[in-house]
């Protein structure tokens, strides 16, 4: 199945659970608006070359549209939409005045040069800046992006509307990003687990993680479980896995990995298959990869009693049900990942404000927010007797459909 669908069979049963009229929930389903544009560049060469850009604007009852920009050979408009759809839930259920939406350039970013890129952003910007704005469609990176490409796009739709720091998150600080930004998603991937496992009377402090994917989520993801007395026993990347029963020193770790640039020879750890790091002995798992890995055929070997959806979608419906039914307890992603789009509120926040915080302020804020949402979702867990997924999808979709018929549909 993939991520569309599963997202709207996610969201079809909360739409259930909560009695929603079905011509609300055709509404909430179908987005607002879909843009598909034609980005022509010249290469470093002098060369011409197209490439198709997409943003698809899910839902603006609450707010401004947020989400990503990813630059990958498989952005399809399918799944552009799963993602565009699971951000208006996301941005819900951590309570945070935004609507949802998704971007992206079908494009290899590996293979363009930094002027290329640039040229890229820019033209990408030129077609839609009309379309996104402050009080709009507020991007952000995402896969293949980064804090640069947030830079300009920045300076390319202040050429049209002034200087709007606000249009985009995520930005380098210099440009009015906010510190903490870049450790949010990871560092809200702890609070939401400190949050469940209070709830079981656990605590991070010597527990069991295994780590799959060391980039940005996983790699802070790691080093905050460490520093607070968990033992990461496994870690895997692209580039291999490593395991130490006793608990792997992520300082050292991180440092290799800037060194090499991968996982193995790692000194303070063994090597492993990096298939096994999903079935890896533990008591939490945490994917902060890519989406499906956790699927019909390995979901009944999982030994993890916890699992942590950092990544967006890690789970399908198979295995959803198979681990369910082991009595595997699974945080979702459209609340486990929410840390980074909340301190893209903030960001956007300080910069409407032209005030910026320091960093403990941007965590503690983020440390309220996060542990507010799950006592949210464990309300709507118990009123509705259901799993932890579907607490989150009927607090998420809730609350947009609320909005959307305060608003109401007079033309
Ligand atoms: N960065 C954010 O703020 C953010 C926010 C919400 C959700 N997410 C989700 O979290 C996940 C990770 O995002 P990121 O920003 O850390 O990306 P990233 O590119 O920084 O890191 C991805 C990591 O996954 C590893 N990886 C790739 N293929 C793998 C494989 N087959 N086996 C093991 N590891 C593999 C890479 O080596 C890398 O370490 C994605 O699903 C993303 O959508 C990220």
């Amino acid at each position: 199945m993939n991520a569309l669908a599963a997202t709207n069979r996610n969201f079809r049963q909360a739409a259930r659970i909560l009695g929603l009229d079905s011509k609300i929930e055709k509404s909430l389903l179908i987005p607002f608006r879909e843009i598909k544009v034609e980005c022509t560049i010249p290469k470093d060469d002098g060369t011409l070359v197209s490439y198709v850009g997409f943003r698809v604007q899910h839902d603006n009852s609450r707010g401004p549209m947020k989400g990503g920009i990813r630059y990958h050979p498989e952005v399809d408009p399918d799944e552009v939409n799963a993602l565009a759809q699971l951000m208006t839930w996301k941005t819900a259920v951590a309570d945070i005045p935004y609507g949802g939406a998704k971007g992206g350039i079908g494009c290899t970013p590996k293979d363009l040069s930094k002027s290329e890129l640039e040229r890229l952003t820019r033209v990408f910007t030129q077609k839609i800046h009309d379309l996104i704005g402050v009080n709009t469609d507020v991007p952000a990176p995402d896969m293949g992006t980064n804090a640069q490409t947030m830079a300009w796009i920045l300076d390319e739709y202040s050429k049209f509307h002034g200087h709007s720091p606000a249009v985009v998150t995520g930005k380098p600080l210099d440009l009015g990003g906010s510190l903490g930004r870049e450790a949010a998603t990871g560092r809200g991937v702890v609070y939401a687990t400190e949050a469940l496992l209070a709830e079981h009377g656990k605590s991070i402090k010597g527990l069991t993680f295994a780590i799959q994917g060391f980039g940005n989520v996983g790699s802070w993801a790691a080093k905050l479980f460490h520093e607070r007395g968990g033992k990461v026993v496994a870690v895997s990347d692209i580039t291999g896995a490593v395991r130490n029963p006793n608990g792997i020193d992520i300082p050292a770790l991180l440092l290799h990995k800037d060194a090499t640039g991968k996982l193995a020879d790692f000194s303070g750890a063994d090597a492993m298959d990096s298939n096994d790091l999903l079935t890896h002995e533990c008591d939490v798992l945490v994917p902060c990869a890519l989406g499906g890995v956790l699927n019909r055929d390995n979901a009944g070997d999982v030994r993890a009693k916890f699992i942590i959806e950092a990544a967006n979608h890690p789970t399908d419906p198979d295995a959803d049900e198979i681990l369910s039914k082991k009595g595997v307890i699974i945080l979702p992603d459209i609340y486990a990942n929410a840390g980074g789009v909340t301190v893209s509120y903030f960001e956007w926040v300080q910069n409407i404000q032209g005030f910026m915080w320091d960093e403990d302020k941007v965590n503690q804020e983020l440390q309220r927010y996060m542990t507010k949402a799950f006592h949210n979702i464990k309300g709507l867990c118990q009123s509705h007797h259901c799993n932890l997924r579907m607490g989150a999808f009927t607090l998420g979709v809730n609350r947009v459909a609320r909005a959307t018929l305060l608003r109401g549909w007079e033309a």
